[in-house]
């Protein structure tokens, strides 16, 4: 494990983005785990810049998004679906065909979640894993349990969870109590994982990810056994770590 904390998030983030610059070059059809949240934004923007500047080339990568509410359309503006579109992919010129995240409107939720872990598979798996942390220690929305669920599946989100989406949300209720995850095992395959926090109210769950037990009560504390993981932290989240 490589943890790199530092007082400048410019730094970090573009840190960050150097990760998937030198992947791209190395392997241009490289299979990219992407993430939503606040935490990656400064990262894409990192990413877009570098496409701009003809340093980063899309045209052949594959993105395979962590998870996505159930019940919103990709065209809903709180769907993560449009969240990858605004704050990514229309800005850099990955192929639209390139880009998968589950389906939250899908009939069927189980028979999505299993059609999701036969694109991870088919695409052979992914390269780097890009990662935020929940206060509550999930990383997707694999949240707290009493096992690792190594398979993509849908879940109830956590009351700490639900909390801190709202901020995105109308009112508490628009907020969706259920979400389609990708599971502990295609992240733990993924050939690299890239966890950012940022924040002093990340520093405890980042302590008891990084530093304790390993318990599906902390999901990211499985990240302890990745062998290719890089933390990327600010000094605030990384308080405890110094
Ligand atoms: P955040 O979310 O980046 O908005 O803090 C991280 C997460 O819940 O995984």
């Amino acid at each position: 494990m490589e943890i790199v904390i530092s007082s400048s998030m410019d730094e970090l983030n573009l840190k960050g983005a150097e990760y998937f610059e030198k992947l791209l070059a190395a392997k241009p059809d490289a299979v990219l785990g992407l993430a939503t949240g606040s935490t990656p934004i400064g990262i894409y923007n990192e990413l877009i810049m570098k496409y701009r500047a003809g340093r980063i080339d899309f045209s052949r990568a594959k993105a395979v998004n962590l998870d996505e509410y159930i019940g919103l359309s990709p065209d809903d503006s709180q769907s993560y679906a449009n969240f990858m579109q605004q704050k990514l992919f229309s800005q850099i010129n990955i192929q639209p065909g390139n880009c998968y995240i589950p389906n939250g409107t899908a009939d069927d939720i189980d028979a999505e979640c299993q059609r999701y872990d036969r694109v991870i598979a088919s695409l052979g798996g992914i390269d780097i894993q890009l990662l935020g942390i929940g206060h509550d220690g999930h990383i997707g929305f694999n949240e707290p349990g009493h096992s690792f669920e190594k398979q993509t599946h849908s879940i109830e989100l956590t009351k700490e969870t639900i909390a801190a989406n709202a901020r995105f949300f109308e009112s508490m209720e628009k907020v969706p109590k259920r979400a389609i995850t990708m599971g502990i095992k295609a992240i733990m395959n993924a050939k690299s994982v890239l966890l950012v926090a940022f924040g002093a109210d990340k520093c405890d769950i980042v302590y008891r990810a990084l530093t304790g037990p390993i318990t599906p009560s902390v999901p990211g504390s499985i990240l302890q056994l990745h062998p290719n993981l890089t933390v990327l932290l600010d000094d605030s989240a990384g308080a405890k770590l110094r």
